[in-house]
């Protein structure tokens, strides 16, 4: 495909230089890298006038990209990743507002992610947090496995759980700010410094922990639950938990930038990953999130979010400027400082 690209190219020279590059997508994609590639692969299949260069980044370190680029942005779309920082680049003017003619295609949650946000982002799946435990060490150890957010103070776990750091990672934002509507702010606070004895590491990316636990290398990580799913499905002795007291969710959004440098691609891209079609591939990529086009079919290993005590997670104020902002400096403080064991 390259050769035949450079072929079309070189018949194109005498074209204006924004013409020839029309061909281009810039894409940060936040979810996890195997999804990433194939979404990419199968668009450049399909699309064979359209090259994409994809970078994967979690959801925090997408945002500060987006934005230290606002000058001179060098993305075009952002694909998946929480909500939450997608609904504050929107908020700061960094993602631009476009209707995809999906829309009316999508589940009431993506619509409503859209609606909420003036148009900048909308919402690409779905899934709830909690945890995944390796029932091998738990067994080994003769530790019970933890079913509600209580147990993972137990000093039985010391050294066992890992969780990202919520300012690279979306899920581990999700888990502050869940942690923040369940208990109260200062509660959730000091339920972290306690849980703080207990973890081993801040990864960066937000799936990372429950990995480590597939390999062995932690007891516990917390994570979307359908991440957990994709490490029992691969084989790995991983118990899947939805946290006994309620929990979190987040609805996976994409935005186009503003001042995007290929807008037309972007919109061909953005319609294109919408569609039915498309999102029924996820599975194959193990990635078990609930589709927003309301036509895409669940994957059936995708835990059932109606058999979850969900909480009523409020995107609008915890995805607000001042709150994300607000939340990250407090857990630098008082969580990100403390030593490691
Ligand atoms: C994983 C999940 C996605 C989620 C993403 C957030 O890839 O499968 O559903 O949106 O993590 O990543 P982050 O690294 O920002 O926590």
């Amino acid at each position: 495909m390259k050769l035949l690209k450079s072929a079309l190219l070189g018949g194109l020279a005498l074209l204006p230089a924004s013409a020839a590059m029309a061909d281009e997508l810039n894409l940060i994609c936040s979810a996890d890298v195997v999804i990433c590639e194939k979404l990419v692969t199968e668009f450049e299949a399909s699309h064979s006038d359209i090259d994409v260069n994809m970078v994967r980044l979690s959801s925090g370190e997408a945002f500060a990209k987006v934005r230290a680029e606002a000058r001179n942005p060098q993305t075009d779309l952002w694909w998946g990743g929480t909500g939450d920082p997608h609904l504050q680049a929107g908020q700061d003017g960094l993602s631009a507002v476009y209707k995809s003619p999906m829309l009316d295609k999508l589940q009431d949650w993506a619509r409503g992610q859209a609606e909420v946000s003036d148009f900048h982002t909308v919402g690409v799946y779905s899934g709830a947090l909690g945890w995944g435990y390796n029932t091998e060490i738990f067994a080994e150890k003769g530790i019970k496995g933890p079913a509600c957010w209580a147990d993972l103070l137990d000093p039985a776990l010391a050294g066992e759980i890992q969780i990202a750091d919520p300012n690279s990672s979306g899920t581990a934002y999700t888990t502050l700010a869940t942690l923040v509507q369940l208990m109260g702010e200062d509660e959730a606070f000091e339920f972290l410094k306690k849980m703080h004895a207990n973890v081993s590491q801040y990864t960066k990316s937000g799936s990372a922990p429950v990995k480590a636990a597939a390999r062995g290398e932690t007891g516990l990580g917390i994570v979307f639950q359908h991440d957990a799913v994709s490490q029992a499905v691969a084989g790995f002795p991983i118990a899947v938990v939805a946290p006994c007291e309620g929990t979190g969710y987040e609805i996976g959004s994409m935005s186009m930038i503003e001042g995007a440098q290929n807008p037309e691609a972007a919109k061909v891209f953005y319609d294109w990953v919408l569609t039915a079609e498309v999102q029924n591939m996820m599975p194959e990529a193990g990635s078990f999130q609930i589709p927003s086009n309301a036509s895409a079919t669940p994957p059936k290993e995708a835990p059932d979010l109606k058999s979850i005590k969900l909480i009523d997670y409020d995107f609008a104020e915890y995805g607000s400027a001042e709150r994300r902002k607000a939340l990250l400096a407090r857990w630098d403080k008082e969580i990100g400082s403390l030593p490691l064991q």
